[in-house]
């Protein structure tokens, strides 16, 4: 048993959430396309209206392959549910997101969402944030950004692929991944870099979610 085994579960499992009708957020990576495949069986089971509201074109191959009715997120006003995974979860609840560069559009559901339900691997889970924060900026405020970044006791670097080339978001815009070591105050840390000239979005979400899954080495997981 491992953890691909307890995700596989747990997005069964999280299937109880969902009912005809509702408008189903779909985030981005390996946890979130779990729950596509097992929400395309389910819907087709139960002959379920439902319609999903991508994060990426990521997801968005991967459900309109499962034969999910898509929306996207400008047509609703809200979502009854959004699924989605976590790069890393605090003792607080709060969530890093944006590993895969989504975090904007993710962000932008997880506010529209009457409920939020992140699935996560157990070595995700932290007392306090450790890992780097995507932030998602314009690029022509790259220098600048990086400057307040620094000012705020982070390291930024800006996310590249392959032989140097800068990544750029679905959004045009680009990631400083951030190293600010352990962060004790998120909330804090994510409202000032939010007030920063240039930043589109903080991979912190102040939204926290309201379900969050725990998969466990044993093919198992807990329910927090
Ligand atoms: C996408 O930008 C991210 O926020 C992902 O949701 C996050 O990286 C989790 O992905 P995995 O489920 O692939 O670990």
């Amino acid at each position: 048993m491992t953890y691909d085994d307890a995700i596989k579960a747990l997005s069964s499992d999280a299937l109880k959430f969902v009912k005809d009708d509702h408008i189903i957020g779909l985030g981005s990576g390996r946890a979130a396309t779990s729950l596509v495949k097992s929400l395309s069986k389910f819907i087709k089971l139960k002959d379920y209206n439902i319609r999903g509201v991508p994060t990426s074109l990521q997801i968005k191959l991967i459900a309109e392959k499962a034969g999910i009715p898509l929306l996207e997120a400008d047509q609703v006003e809200h979502i009854d549910v959004v699924f989605d995974g976590a790069d890393q979860i605090d003792s607080q609840k709060y969530v890093i997101k944006g590993g895969g560069g989504a975090l904007l559009r993710e962000n932008i559901l997880f506010s529209l969402a009457k409920k939020v339900i992140v699935m996560a691997d157990k070595t995700k889970f932290v007392r306090n944030f450790t890992r780097t924060v995507p932030v998602e900026i314009h690029p022509l405020a790259r220098n600048s950004v990086i400057k307040s970044i620094k000012k705020l006791g982070g390291n930024a670097q800006i996310r590249s692929l392959d032989r140097g080339y800068p990544f750029f978001t679905e959004n045009g815009n680009i990631i400083l991944d951030c190293d600010f070591g352990t962060i004790k105050n998120p909330k804090v840390l994510t409202q000032k870099i939010k007030q920063t000239v240039g930043v589109l979005e903080s991979g912190i979400f102040l939204r926290k979610p309201d379900v969050i899954y725990k998969a466990k080495e044993n093919g198992k997981f807990d329910i927090i």
